[in-house]
């Protein structure tokens, strides 16, 4: 996998996606992890806010042996109007691989065709692979297995949608989302998913219905209903999306007894879910938000 781009989860295989998960776990479970990125740099660029994805790719880097150079996109000559092909013939100069958060995933794409070092999605408006693998692993962690069990991702088609959408397909997790018509999730994802599904043999269920979307799921998972850059969006969105696809106790009582919630974060506490949901026994989002670090140290180690 060396010196390939992660711009969303499309471009692996199933068998790739295993192939991270499996390194995750044994990294996880590794005092020190391998020295794989000795003496090499790694470019942090962030056009957008990030606790979890800065931290942990920062953190991954150094763990590894290497050095992460964090760029905030404003402090760039980026933020002064220099083009992104521009910066991407001058990084690959210095940097062996770029992990990027932008607002549009055309700017990623320009930037992984120019630099001739890897380029790592860290959140665009279409995809958020780093955060899926995290996902997963967190699945396999909870439920010892992804083949066959029902995800539930109930709120905004957004990013983090889209992309799971395409990493339950390819590892055939069945994934239903329920979501308001008019919001998601990208129809080349659902394409996607559904191509990918079929291979897997799982199922990808589209609907408005949270309720048929959290029966006798194994994790019912949410995001946002108010996704960084839409903020102008956040009454209307709140109006449409609370009263029906906030995750409380009573939807998370239609899935399986044992059912683990999950949530990318940062969480909304009294919006998209509950204080007693994210709070509650069946919530797995600290162990899932750690395991950003333990896929983002495999990822890096596999490509970089
Ligand atoms: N989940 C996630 O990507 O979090 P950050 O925005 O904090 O990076
Ligand atoms: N959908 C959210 C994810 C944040 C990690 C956003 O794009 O803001």
């Amino acid at each position: 996998m060396k010196g390939r781009d992660i711009l969303s989860l499309v471009e692996l295989s199933s068998k790739e996606i295993n192939l991270i998960l499996q390194r995750s776990a044994l990294i996880a479970r590794q005092k020190r992890s391998p020295q794989q990125l000795k003496g090499k740099t790694v470019a942090l660029i962030f056009q957008k806010p990030s606790t979890r994805t800065r931290v942990s790719f920062e953190t991954a880097v150094a763990h590894l042996g290497g050095h992460p150079i964090y760029l905030s996109w404003n402090e760039m000559q980026l933020g002064r109007g220099e083009t992104i092909s521009d910066t991407a013939r001058v990084l690959e100069r210095y940097v062996d691989a770029i992990v990027a958060r932008v607002y549009s995933h055309e700017d990623l794409v320009t930037l992984a065709e120019t630099a001739d070092v890897p380029v790592i999605n860290g959140l665009s408006d279409k995809a958020h692979p780093c955060q899926i693998l995290a996902d997963l692993l967190t699945l396999v962690q909870y439920k010892k297995r992804l083949k066959g069990l029902k995800l539930a991702y109930i709120g905004d088609g957004n990013n983090v949608c889209n992309s799971l959408l395409v990493g339950c397909a390819k590892t055939g997790v069945n994934i239903t989302v329920a979501r308001p018509q008019g919001y998601g999730p990208d129809p080349e994802a659902i394409r996607n998913a559904k191509k990918a599904a079929e291979e897997s043999g799982s199922t990808v269920v589209i609907t408005e219905d949270s309720a048929e979307a959290a029966k006798d799921a194994d994790a019912i998972y949410t995001d946002t209903f108010v996704s960084m850059g839409m903020e102008k969006e956040k009454e209307t969105r709140l109006s449409t999306f609370i009263p029906k696809y906030q995750v409380n106790k009573e939807l998370l009582r239609l899935s399986k007894p044992g059912a683990i919630f999950l949530h990318c974060l940062p969480a909304h506490r009294g919006d998209e879910v509950t204080e007693e949901v994210i709070d509650g026994p069946q919530s797995a989002v600290w162990d899932q938000a750690e395991n950003r670090l333990h896929t983002a140290k495999a990822l890096l180690s596999l490509i970089v």
